[in-house]
C-alpha cells in the first residue's frame, strides 16, 4: 500500500513544517506532500493557505510578506502547545530535511489568486538546483496546469502529476500535453470508469485526502496507486490491496 503524508504527518504535528515532517519520517513515510507558494521577496516557503492567519499567530497574505517577516512567525502554537517555535520551512531547507532522510517529495505548487506562476516555478527551479535534489526523490503537482507546463521546460526530468478535484472530460488531451506521471484527484469524486481509464492510459493515480481507509477500500481495487492522507498511520493494519 503507497501512502503519502499530507503536509507532512499532518495528524501528528503541525501541518507543513518540519516537525510534521519528522513525524512522517518517523512513521516511515515514503512520501511527503508540501504545499510552496513566493514570500514577498520571491523565496519559496512551504505553507497551504493564501494568508497565514490559520496556521501561524500572525495575520496577512504570505505574498506580502518577506522572508524574515514569515519566520517570525510561530507556526506550531495554533496546533499544539508543544510545537512551540516550529517555523514556516522555506523550500530549501525542506529539501534538505528530505535529501537527508531519503524521503520523496511531492512538491505541490500553489498559485494562488494574483500569484505568478512563472515566478514561482523560476525560484523553485533555482533552489532545487542550489540544493542538488535529486530529480528521481520529487514530483511536483499543481492544480495550476500552467505551472506544471512550465515546469516541463524548466525541470523535465522532475516528474508531474495534474491535481483535479474531478477529472474533467478533456483529461486526456491535457495530461498528453503535459506529458504527465501522475493524476492526482479527490476521492470523493472519482468512479470506477474514470480510473480504469486513466490507468489504462498508463499514468499513475493517486486521490487525497482520505483520513477514514474505510471510505477508499473500493477505490484500491479500481486501481488506485497512492492515497495522500493526514493519518497514513491509520491505515497500517488495514486489509487493502498491496503493492
Ligand atoms: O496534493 C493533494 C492535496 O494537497 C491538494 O489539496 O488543498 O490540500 O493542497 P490541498
Ligand atoms: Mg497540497
Amino acid at each position: 500500500m503507497k501512502l503519502t503524508a499530507h503536509r507532512g504527518l499532518s495528524s501528528k504535528a503541525p501541518e507543513n513544517t518540519l516537525a510534521a515532517f519528522e513525524y512522517a519520517v518517523r512513521y516511515g513515510a515514503e512520501w511527503i506532500e508540501i504545499d510552496v507558494q513566493l514570500s514577498q521577496d520571491g523565496v519559496p516557503v512551504v505553507i497551504h493557505d493564501q494568508t497565514v492567519n490559520r496556521c501561524t499567530n500572525g495575520s496577512g497574505n504570505v505574498a506580502a510578506l518577506t522572508l524574515s517577516q514569515l519566520q517570525k512567525l510561530d507556526a506550531g502554537l495554533w496546533f499544539d502547545e508543544q510545537f512551540r517555535d516550529e517555523r514556516i520551512p522555506t523550500l530549501a531547507e525542506t529539501l534538505m530535511f528530505a535529501k537527508r532522510h531519503r524521503v520523496k517529495l511531492n512538491i505541490e505548487l500553489k498559485v494562488h489568486e494574483g500569484d505568478s506562476a512563472e515566478l514561482l516555478c523560476q525560484a523553485v527551479k533555482r533552489v532545487i538546483e542550489d540544493v542538488g535534489a535529486e530529480c528521481d526523490l520529487l514530483l511536483f503537482s499543481s492544480f495550476e496546469t500552467e505551472a506544471l507546463m512550465l515546469m516541463k521546460h524548466l525541470l523535465p526530468d522532475i516528474r508531474r502529476g495534474q491535481l483535479w478535484q474531478k477529472v474533467p472530460g478533456n483529461a486526456r488531451d491535457m495530461l498528453t500535453e503535459l506529458q504527465a506521471f501522475s493524476v492526482h484527484c479527490d476521492y470523493r469524486f472519482l468512479d470506477e470508469a474514470t480510473a480504469k481509464w486513466v490507468k489504462a492510459a498508463g499514468y499513475q493515480l493517486y486521490c487525497y485526502t482520505p483520513n477514514f481507509p474505510e471510505l477508499v477500500e473500493q477505490h484500491w481495487r479500481w486501481g488506485v496507486d497512492m492515497m495522500i492522507t493526514d493519518v497514513p498511520q491509520n491505515y497500517q493494519h488495514e486489509s487493502c490491496v498491496q503493492e
